[in-house]
Parts: C-alpha cells; sequence; structure tokens
C-alpha cells in the first residue's frame, strides 16, 4: 500500500503522524516496536509497512466494564459485545488489505498485563492506548524499560497539556534523563533513549 492508501485507513492518525511513524520504524533496529492501542491498526499498517514488526496490544473492546459486571453477577457468562468484535474484524481487514498481516503480532489484552510477562527489548514504542494519567503513566512505567538506548518512545495525543500523554512526558519520560530530541508532529510526540 503506498502512503496516500495508508492515509485513507481507518484511524486516528493523521497523515503527518503517520508519516512520522513510518519514519521512526524504519529507523527501528534490533527489535520489534511495540504499540499500545491499535484499535482499526491504522498507526499499526503505516509502522509495518515501513519494515517494523509490531506487536500490537489492544483490548479491542470498549465495554469491558459490562463484561466484567456479567461475570461479578456469576451468570457464568461472558457477553461478546459487537462493537468490539467489529473493531478487531475491521483491524484484521486493513492489515491484510495493507498486506502486513505477517509484520504484525496482535494480542488481545491489557496493556498493563501483557507487560508482565514480556521479555524482548524492543526498538521503538508508541504509546496510543487509555489516555488518563494513570494509565499512560501505567504504560509508560511497564513497557518503557524495555525500549534499547537508541530506540524511540513516542505518545499520541500529547497534545493538550494537562491531559496523560504529556503529564507523563513532564513528569516521568523528560526527568529521568533516558530521553532526548523530543519532537512533536500534530498530536505525537517522541523521543530517543539516550541511557
Ligand atoms: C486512541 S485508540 C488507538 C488509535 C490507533 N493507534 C489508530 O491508529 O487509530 C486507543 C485504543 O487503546 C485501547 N486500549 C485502551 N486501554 C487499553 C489497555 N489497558 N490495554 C490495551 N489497549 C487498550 C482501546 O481499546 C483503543 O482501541
Amino acid at each position: 500500500m503506498n502512503v496516500k492508501e495508508l492515509d485513507a485507513l481507518d484511524g486516528l492518525i493523521s497523515p503527518g503522524e503517520g508519516r512520522a511513524l513510518m519514519w521512526l520504524a524504519g529507523e527501528a533496529q534490533g527489535g520489534p516496536v511495540v504499540e499500545i492501542g491499535s484499535y482499526l491498526g491504522k498507526s499499526t499498517c503505516y509502522m509495518a509497512t515501513a519494515g517494523a514488526f509490531v506487536w500490537a496490544v489492544d483490548l479491542w473492546d470498549l465495554r469491558l466494564p459490562t463484561e466484567k459486571l456479567d461475570k461479578a453477577r456469576n451468570k457464568n457468562r461472558y457477553t461478546v459485545n459487537f462493537e468490539s468484535t467489529r473493531a478487531h474484524q475491521r483491524f484484521l481487514e486493513q492489515l491484510k488489505a495493507a498486506g502486513v498481516e505477517e509484520r504484525v503480532q496482535w494480542v488481545k489484552a491489557p496493556s498493563g498485563e501483557v507487560a508482565k510477562v514480556w521479555t524482548l527489548p524492543i526498538a521503538g514504542l508508541f504509546i496510543d492506548g487509555a489516555h488518563g494519567f494513570g494509565s499512560v503513566r501505567l504504560d509508560y512505567e511497564s513497557w518503557a524499560k524495555w525500549v534499547n538506548p537508541g530506540g524511540w518512545i513516542a505518545f499520541h495525543d500529547a497534545d493538550k497539556e494537562k491531559g496523560g500523554p504529556n503529564r507523563v512526558i513532564e513528569e516521568l519520560a523528560k526527568p529521568s534523563g533516558w530521553w532526548d530530541r523530543w519532537e512533536r508532529v500534530d498530536r505525537m510526540a517522541f523521543a530517543w533513549r539516550i541511557s
């Protein structure tokens, strides 16, 4: 798929962000890219098209509380959520259309739980899951340590000063001294690991 076709995929990434993700993914060396929050796969497709192997982690389930409630009531039944099924189907369809299925491993699970069993160094980390401060902090604290020196980290929706992604950048990532060369493209911020 060419870049214009990638731009036309369903998803929440701007053309500028998509190009930045392609560039970052093309620079990824010595491991896969991990993406927290793939949704319909637009960002996944940009990065896999650039040649990276992408681990795509998402719940594909926007109504998890309903499912939890059913289980809590001990009804012994798991609600099949049409919308979440549709989101995951669309993710798979878009990967197929882009011809990148072979370069993507998807994991349908909470990002914090996946991190507990993760053991590989990674070359790039794209954080675009839940955007509340606690959620972004959990993603950052669980995953950033796996990024190789020379690798990169990117946060989507980092444009709001008091928003979760920007607060994690300002309160945790920048003071850590791990990252250098911060840049922004549209609503995305990214940096390179130096220590
Ligand atoms: C803003 S969307 C991602 C947009 C996507 N990157 C794109 O290219 O359009 C956020 C996604 O994060 C997922 N998500 C939210 N909390 C999560 C968690 N704890 N673990 C995994 N995925 C999560 C949601 O299911 C949703 O699909």
